[in-house]
This record gives C-alpha cells, structure tokens and sequence, in this order.
C-alpha cells in the first residue's frame, strides 16, 4: 500500500511554488512588493498599536473594524465583502466553493489568459477543476473574442482575469471583461485588480448590474506584502458560498490590527509611494528599451516584463543568475512557451533601478 494515489489527481505533476532566496541580496525586484518600508516613527508607532493585541485570544473572525472600514473607503456594503489571507487563499477559496461539474460532465472547468498569474492554475488544479488556457497573443493582448468563445463551448464555473495581468504588466479592457460576465451569467467572472493602484480601471462600479461579477482586491501591492489581507467584493449570494469554506480565523490578530491602523493613518504616505513607484516604472521602462536586444512589454502594473533572448537559447537564464549573484533579484520567466527568453522586475527605488539596469547591462554585456 502506499500513498501515491490518494494525491488530488491535478496536482500529481505539478511541482510546489518555488521562491529562491539567494545570500547576498542587495535589490530585491522579484515579487511585485513596495520597495518602500514604513518610514521609523511610523513603524514605532505601529509597534504600540500592536502590542496592545490579545496574543492569547483567537482574532476576530469577521475583522468587523476592517470590514467596515474598506466599504466606506470602496462605496460598498459591509456584507459585500470577504475576506482572504491574502487574496492567493480567496481564489482557492471561490475554486472550492464553485467547483461543482455542471451536470452531465464528470469535471468542472476554470478559464483565464495564459501567461497569467500562476495560483489561477493552482487553485483549479487543487481543488479537482480542469484549467483552459486562453492564449495572450505576442503583444501579451488578449483576444476577447476567442475567450467569448472559449466560454460559450466550455461553459466554465470561474473566468479569472487580472487587470491589469501578472507577469505581462498589459491591461485589457475591463469594460469587455464586464461585458464578457453581461454575456455568460452562469459564469464567476473574477476580475482581479491587485494592481489597481498602479494603473486600470475598476469594475466595482459594475457589481450591481452583474451578479456574477466579483472584484478581487489585496494590500499586498502597495506596501503590506507582510499582512496577507485580500477580498473580494461580490453579491451575497456569492459572499454566502465563499464564507461557508473561509476558515474561521483565516486573517490573524496582528495583521487584521496593522492593516486597519496603515489604512487609517497611513493612506496618504501609501498612495505617494504608489506613485513614486509608476514614476520609476516609467523611467525604469524607457531606460529598459535603450538597452540593445531588449523587448519591453508596455505596463500598467508595479512590474515590467521583458524579453533578453530567444526560445532555448538560454540568454535570459544565464543573466538572471548572473545578476542573482551578484545581489540582484529578479523573476526568470524563461521557459518553452509564451514568455521564452523573459524576465520580469519590479520597480524598486531609483538606486535599486539604477543597480539593476547596471547589472543587465553588465550580464548582457550590452
Ligand atoms: C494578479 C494577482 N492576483 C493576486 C495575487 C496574490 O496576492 P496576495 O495573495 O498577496 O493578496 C497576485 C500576487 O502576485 C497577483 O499577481
């Protein structure tokens, strides 16, 4: 007897999400973080605001304080809201809830671009859901009317579409993912905005009229990467299903209380640091171009994708360690497919963006 074959069938051949952490890191641009710590007087005062936290109580279960205080800032009903450790356990989250075979069909479907963002796979795959991968095209656009297609013939439980995409950083038009929820009503359409606050347009405005429509939102993008707080905004109907698997005390004391003072006291500092780091993005982005056999893929997200070789010549691979050893980070893409030859940086300070294009240039030896 062994265990083998008691393992979720999807994720048989799949291998564990893989963060390096090579000594030494001088930038680190691999994760789409804020590259800007909480200023020290307002990380002391944080400090005492936590420590007045009842370590030995559970969290609340329903962050109450949280809760209400995003529906004010989003315009929203309290209930509207759910709440994830971060919003990676949300997608799980609604795979788990929604992932009944439509009748007659012995497996359920999840439908979103390709390349995206890889927990969509994950979450699908984990929770016994077939993935459909809609192709981007070589620009990283995507074609609504193959998706429009794809979903009429699949008839998918879930459509996840980042607005703007990780790790292409390109926006597609929101108003035809609203169109996209309009036109397949028996379809969760996820519009994912973690990276709202650096570019796109929101679609909660459309929440009313599509209650199939959910908006997906994290504060990991903009400076609390470390709190794990994502939610979503849906219509109860929805919101019910996703609270019946939600674990209890799925958001802990520490970061329910940190993410609600950063939000209250903090907000103004936030969205000036969301704007340092577009500054740098568009900088980073120009310089990027210039430098000889680079590709940019154009952004509107807190990352810049790019293309330094060709499929199998191994160009990206070797600049990404070369780079990685000598204390910069950056994500390598580079694989068979879609994103052969790229690497995708985060925008750091302007010294981390400088010691970045420095080492490419010198890993290049452009
Ligand atoms: C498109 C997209 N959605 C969701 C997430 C997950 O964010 P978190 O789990 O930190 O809230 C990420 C993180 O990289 C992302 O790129």
């Amino acid at each position: 007897m062994s265990i083998a074959p008691l393992v979720t069938r999807g994720i048989r051949a799949m291998a564990a999400y893989h963060v390096p952490r090579p000594e030494g890191v001088r930038a680190k641009l691999d994760a789409n973080e804020s590259p800007h710590p909480l200023p020290p007087a307002a990380a002391e005062a944080l400090g005492r605001e936590l420590a007045a936290v009842a370590l030995h109580r559970y969290p609340e279960a329903d962050p109450v304080e949280l809760r209400a205080h995003l529906a004010a800032e989003l315009g929203v009903a309290p209930g509207a809201l759910a709440f994830g450790n971060g919003s990676d356990e949300l997608l799980a989250l609604l795979c788990a809830a929604f992932g009944e075979p439509r009748p007659g069909k012995s497996r359920a479907t999840v439908l979103y671009p390709d390349p995206s963002f890889v927990v969509y796979r994950i979450a699908a795959l984990g929770h016994g859901l077939d993935p459909i991968e809609v192709p981007l095209d070589d620009d990283m656009q995507l074609d609504f009317e193959l998706v429009d297609d794809a979903m009429a013939g699949a008839a998918p439980n879930i459509a996840f579409f980042a607005l703007p995409n990780n790790p292409t950083g390109t926006l597609w038009a929101p108003e035809r993912v609203a169109e996209l929820a309009a036109k397949h009503p028996g379809t969760i359409v996820v519009a994912d905005e973690a990276y709202i606050d650096y570019g796109g347009r929101t679609l909660l405005g459309r929440l009313p009229e599509l209650p199939n429509l959910v908006v997906l939102r994290t504060l990991s993008k903009v400076g609390m990467a470390g709190l794990r707080v994502g939610f979503l905004v849906a219509a109860d109907a929805i919101i019910r299903e996703v609270e019946k698997v939600r674990p209890p005390y799925n958001l802990g004391s520490l970061n329910q209380r940190a993410a609600l003072w950063m939000l209250r006291t903090q907000a103004e500092w936030l969205r000036a640091r969301a704007a340092d780091v577009v500054r740098e993005r568009e900088r980073l982005a120009a310089a990027l171009a210039n430098v000889p056999g680079v590709r940019v893929f154009p952004s509107e997200a807190n990352l810049i994708l790019f293309r330094v070789g060709k499929a199998g010549d191994g160009r990206a691979g070797a600049a990404w360690k070369a780079m990685a050893a000598r204390g910069v980070l950056v994500r390598n893409f580079d694989r068979p497919g879609p994103l052969s030859g790229c690497l995708r940086v985060t925008p750091g300070t302007p010294e981390e963006n400088e010691l970045f294009l420095a080492e490419l240039r010198l890993a290049l030896g452009a």
